[in-house]
């Protein structure tokens, strides 16, 4: 079984992002021949700085292999890397219907948000099916916001077969519900856009400061806490420490006696030894970025044989061969 997924370079990436998409997608490495790649082409049609792209896809892929991505069972790259794909996506363009395209909601919510609307962010969905039917992948884990381009995806390799013969592997998603809602500093979900994140490789005193910096409520130390567990900081605790070290500080905070910031200085300790043995090897891997570059080279050569392939099939079946 094929597993595929891309990852938007969008920076440094946050405790959010960890739970939500990173542990779950390294997990996945286990199930199958897992292919990820990072999306610098998609990232054109959002991000217009050139060195700011450069650092985010180094950035992205440091994360990855810092957190336990194996390039040795899985195929890890970089989109742009493996230039077959914007072939394919203009073969898959002309039998596209304007209308699967106008109704993708992610389009019309960046357009809201202020986001240029030039052809390249319209036509975003028909790249990432070619991303996806390039390597016939069987399996896409996402995010829930990315479900319709899945739905996108399969739709245009149905209208492919059906129009040239059967050609492209039509893909399941795998939509990933937030196991975990990770809470950020103010409250809401962990998010870029609401300022609230943690990083996972943050500084060490700015993040102690963040940590310190949450608001709790305005109640005494000594008074009880029946709603402990709701707690913003015993939230996080429960996803860095371990279950009994997190119900002793639940238990403490409920019962009474546990001020709010003995409690965050706690989560800050349990969060700083949850990622240590990851950063320990981010600094490592970052000291020695020609075995980065060497990763996404060798992963490229791999994925660009299986793309070389598949756009071959398509071709011979389009009459362009
Ligand atoms: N659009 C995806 C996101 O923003 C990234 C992506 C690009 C992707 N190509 C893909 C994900 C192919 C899965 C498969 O998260």
């Amino acid at each position: 079984m094929r597993i595929l997924s891309g990852i938007q370079p969008s920076g440094t990436l946050h405790v959010g992002n960890y739970f939500g998409m990173m542990r779950p997608s390294i997990e996945l490495q286990d199930k199958g021949e897992a292919f990820y790649f990072i999306a610098n082409y998609h990232s054109m049609t959002s991000l217009f700085d050139p060195a700011q792209r450069r650092q985010n896809t180094l950035d992205v892929a440091l994360d990855f292999l810092a957190c336990g991505l194996d390039p040795k069972r899985t195929v890890f790259f970089r989109q742009s890397d493996v230039p077959e794909v914007t072939e394919l996506s203009w073969m898959l363009s002309t039998i596209t219907p304007m209308g699967l395209l106008e109704r993708c909601t992610s389009y019309k919510d960046k357009i809201a948000k202020g986001i240029s609307p030039y052809h390249g962010l319209f036509a975003y969905p028909v790249l990432m099916a070619a991303d996806i039917l390039i390597y016939d992948s069987n399996l896409v884990p996402v995010g829930r916001d990315q479900k319709q381009h899945l739905e996108v995806t399969r739709d245009i390799a149905i209208k492919f077969n059906e129009q040239y013969g059967q050609t492209f592997v039509v893909p399941e998603a795998q939509i990933r519900d937030e196991v975990a809602v990770v809470p950020g500093t103010d409250g809401q979900k962990m998010s870029k856009s609401y300022g609230n994140t943690i990083d996972i490789f943050g500084e060490e005193k700015a993040t102690r400061k963040k940590v310190m910096g949450m608001v709790m409520d305005s109640r005494t130390p000594q008074e009880p806490k029946p709603d402990a567990d709701q707690n913003l900081a015993i939230q996080l605790l429960k996803l860095v420490a371990t279950p009994e070290v997190a119900k002793d500080y639940t238990e403490r905070l409920r019962a009474g006696g546990l001020g709010y910031g003995d409690l965050k200085k706690g989560l800050f300790e349990q969060y700083w030894n949850y990622f240590a043995a990851a950063r320990a090897k981010r600094a490592e891997l970052a000291a020695n970025l020609d075995y980065v570059h060497q990763v996404l080279t060798e992963g490229a050569a791999k994925a660009r044989a299986k793309a070389r392939e598949v756009l071959d099939r398509a071709k011979k079946a389009s009459g362009l061969d």
